[in-house]
């Protein structure tokens, strides 16, 4: 299973690359704001400190014009995917940008048909957001489930990049039914390392260790 750290906190994806254990970055508009800083300066240092996927979004409504922001995107390094809206017209985006030989990341997706369409169009990888479906009371990781069923039935090359993560419980059901990336923030990345019997454990041992006579 592939981890992406959901974050356009430079700092943070610096910190969680020196875990080793980050395949790739994905950001949106809310997280590029959050940074208070400019779109070009932080996207080109995520871009050159992460060798794997880089989601960008787009913002444009229309096929055309998140095409053709797709296409300034990709600019900002080799491993950038284009992020766009699953809206009839980001579907019709995937098919212009793929016909460019450039991937795509269909976002917002709620639903195992709307997962369906963006598997037909042709999209590198399906985002759906299991906590923002929590949220309302519907269960996001049985959306997972059906999507991951589906796109085996049929034998879909589009990866379930299961998003809108909010603790380990999300990751580990992702994991149990085969999704192949689980993006999240960095606070749940770490948590998914604690456990306090580890804790307890790693206490315990040292403690211990100051009875021993020789040591090394
Ligand atoms: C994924 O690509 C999105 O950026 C993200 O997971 C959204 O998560 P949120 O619902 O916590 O904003």
């Amino acid at each position: 299973m592939k981890f992406f750290i959901d974050s356009a906190d430079i700092q943070e994806i610096r910190e969680a690359h020196s875990l080793g254990l980050i395949d790739g970055v994905t950001t949106n508009p809310s997280l590029i704001a959050k940074t208070g800083r400019g779109f070009g300066e932080v996207v080109g240092e995520i871009c050159s400190l992460v060798a794997g996927p880089v989601s960008l979004e787009t913002v444009s409504r229309d096929a055309a014009g998140m095409a053709r922001e797709g296409e300034g995107l990709v600019r900002y390094g080799k491993n950038v995917v284009v992020k766009v809206p699953m809206t009839t017209e980001g579907l019709k985006a995937v098919r212009l940008l793929g016909e460019r030989g450039i991937k795509t990341n269909v976002t917002l997706c709620f639903s195992p048909v709307q997962a369906l369409l963006a598997a037909k169009a042709g999209a590198a990888y399906i985002s759906p957001f299991v906590g923002r479906l929590d949220d309302v009371s519907q269960s996001g990781m049985d959306v997972i489930g059906q999507i991951v069923k589906i796109y085996a039935n049929y034998k879909f090359t589009t990866e379930v990049l299961v998003a809108s993560i909010r603790n380990p419980i999300h990751v580990l059901t992702a994991a149990l039914m085969g999704a192949h990336v689980a993006t999240m923030p960095f606070a749940v990345i770490k948590q998914l390392a604690q456990h306090p019997l580890t804790d307890i454990g790693v206490e315990r041992f040292l403690k211990d260790w100051e009875k021993v006579p020789n040591k090394f």
